[in-house]
């Protein structure tokens, strides 16, 4: 979603700013701009699609100036186009933009009734204009907090000024901003990861801050004005992998990458000599934790889903579990002894973040499992469980996912041994099986002609239909998501047993269906449920067990072979050919796989 960058340097900064920009396109946008201030002038310049496209007009010109700011645009008010995009300006002020302002209609109107003019259909241009009323009379601060205080909605600024060319503003309220620092020159981000190539010394505006920026000085300010003290975070220098390497898309490496996201979670939280999991500085006691709450959007609620699945099979608490939009506004009980636990990949999905705000608020106890540790999430949550699985690029979520997951099981079984709901054999024993997932993991990723043939017949489909039963049906919604994300095709994840009451009289002839039934405790219901659908046409890919003998093989269509591992275990293998199946399929359409259409990797508006 929309990425912000600013520097303010002794040098120019227009390379840099395009940079960074490349370095934010993962998230997803459409068009993309640049501001910078020389000469007294403020230079802006736009293009719709590509930062390809920016940097190629900014090639044509000579785009000088040592104080900038740059933008990656995700359309919410008005259509994607250059003029809509950021960043937006007057002849005194440059605006860039991520949120939402609520209020823009009202304050646009009052504005151009004091005579402001509008070029773009966007809210983010009403700042310009607000801000540039309210410098008439006041001095810069005042300017701000009052500027702000009008403003209604989520938001993420970067602000140039053309008569104070040495200073970049920034205000933080909802949406995340970072601030880096760097040698004689600053710098501001949408996230950290915007900043890395620049610096690993960063910090981060809390909810409501503002801060001014200069090459060599940074002050911070709260709502009112008041100063603020920001600690200075440094950041691990370890190499991350942000490379496609051998890869055609980030999708396919990132794919490949679950065997050692799966290693990496179990050398990470599984002390080997003792057989145990370490959940590190683990803040509550056992008897204080009476029920679950897993929060996310997404793939990670899938994995919430999962999680829910696990923990009523290996506990005796209650588990309950949410989709953060949906969470934020309901009249929800808070419950003392309730653990709330928000999973995101990025950490700054806009409403998680709202959800354990609002849990924050209430004084519940928020635990979150994030990838990127230094996000909001991360942050402001009680306790962090990291996943372990290195920078994710592509949009549509794979090893997150399975890294999600792995912290969850791992989470509960701790807490059923804690609670006594598990005998110290089983516990053990369901360790020691870990030792052998990654393996199974890789084995489980098949060769591109193993899947093509499949993926040919999905690329021809109108629509087609995900069935599962526990811990099956939120991998047959994940599936089924993976394929609307990347294929653009019509998929439906669903209770396998719930077909009759409905989705049923959607099968028609050679209708592709995918049937997730690996051999657990479901099994024998779920190729039923199968049977059902085969008799009105459908086209099923069985995803099941290598040495499932009890199938009459005819009536199906194709299957896909899995490991046997133990029955909890089961998705971490079904899952991986889903996302084969979609990634495939995709690339027979030709399509944009790391950033398809309309989507964004981190969703920072709500
Ligand atoms: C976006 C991404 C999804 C992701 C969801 C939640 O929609 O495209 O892949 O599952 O956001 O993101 P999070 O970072 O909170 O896991």
């Amino acid at each position: 979603m929309c990425g912000i960058i600013g520097i303010t340097s002794s040098k120019p900064v227009s390379s840099s700013i395009l940079h960074s920009l490349k370095k934010l396109e993962y998230r997803g946008y459409d068009s993309a701009g640049i501001a910078t201030i020389d000469n007294g002038i403020i230079n802006e310049i736009k293009s719709l699609g590509r930062v390809d496209v920016l940097e190629k007009n900014i090639s044509q010109i000579n785009l000088s100036g040592e104080v900038g700011i740059g933008h990656v645009r995700w359309a919410t008010h008005g259509i994607p186009s250059t003029i809509n995009a950021h960043p937006h300006s007057n002849e005194n002020i440059s605006v860039v933009h991520n949120g939402i302002i609520e209020n823009s209609v009202i304050l646009k109107k009052s504005l151009i009734n004091k005579g402001h003019k509008f070029k773009s259909e966007t809210d983010t241009e009403v700042i310009v204009h607000l801000l540039s009323e309210y410098l008439k009379s006041n001095e810069l601060n005042n300017a701000i907090i009052k500027t702000l205080n009008d403003l209604d909605g989520s938001f993420a600024l970067g602000i140039i000024f053309k008569d104070m060319p040495n200073i970049i503003v920034g205000a933080r309220r909802g949406s995340p901003l970072a601030v880096g620092y760097g040698p004689n020159e600053n710098y501001l981000g949408s996230d950290s990861y915007a900043l890395k190539s620049m610096t690993n010394k960063i910090t981060y505006l809390n909810d409501g801050e503002f801060c001014i920026i200069k090459k060599d000085e940074i002050n911070f300010y709260d709502y009112m004005g008041n100063k603020v003290n920001k600690k200075i975070l440094q950041l691990s220098t370890n190499e991350q992998n942000y490379e496609k390497g051998e890869y055609k898309h980030f999708m396919a490496k990132e794919i490949n990458e679950q065997p050692l996201t799966i290693k990496n979670c179990v050398n990470e939280y599984i002390d080997k000599i003792n057989n145990e999991i370490n959940l590190h500085n683990f803040p509550w006691k056992k008897e204080n934790i009476k029920s679950i709450k897993l929060i996310g959007c997404g793939t990670a609620f899938h994995s919430c889903l999962i999680g829910k699945y696990w923990f009523e099979e290996l506990t005796n608490i209650d588990v309950d579990i949410d989709i953060a939009s949906e969470f934020r506004y309901r009249k929800n009980r808070f419950k003392e002894d309730c653990l709330y636990i928000f999973v995101s990949q990025s950490g700054e999905t806009a409403d998680t973040y709202a959800a354990l705000d609002l849990c924050k608020k209430n004084k519940m106890k928020t635990c979150s499992i994030v990838n990127v540790v230094e996000s909001s999430i991360a942050r402001d949550s009680d306790f962090v469980l990291p996943i372990h699985c290195g920078p994710e690029i592509g949009v549509a979520s794979t090893k997150a996912f399975l890294g999600q997951m792995m912290v969850i099981y791992l989470l509960c079984l701790k807490i059923s041994y804690l609670k006594n709901n598990i005998k110290k054999s089983d516990y053990n024993k369901k360790i020691k099986n870990l030792d052998l997932l990654s393996e199974k993991v890789k084995k489980t990723i098949f060769d591109e002609n193993q899947i093509q043939t499949i993926s040919n017949t999905f690329s021809k489909a109108k629509g087609s239909m995900f069935l599962g039963r526990g811990f099956s049906f939120p991998i047959a919604l994940e599936g089924a998501l993976k394929l609307k994300e990347l294929a653009y095709i019509h998929a439906e994840g669903y209770p396998a047993g719930e077909m009759k009451h409905g989705p049923l009289a959607l099968i028609e002839d050679g209708m592709p269906v995918v049937v997730v039934a690996p051999k657990d405790q479901y099994y024998k219901k779920t190729i039923s449920n199968m049977q059902e659908v085969i008799a009105r046409g459908a086209k099923v890919l069985l995803v099941t067990n290598k040495d499932d003998d009890q199938i009459v093989s005819e009536n199906i269509w194709k299957k896909i072979e899995i490991d046997t591992v133990e029955k909890d275990l089961y998705p971490f293998l079904t899952t991986l050919p889903l996302q084969q199946l979609a990634y495939y399929t995709a690339l027979k359409k030709g399509f944009d796989i790391d950033k398809p259409r309309n989507l964004a990797k981190s969703v920072t508006v709500e």
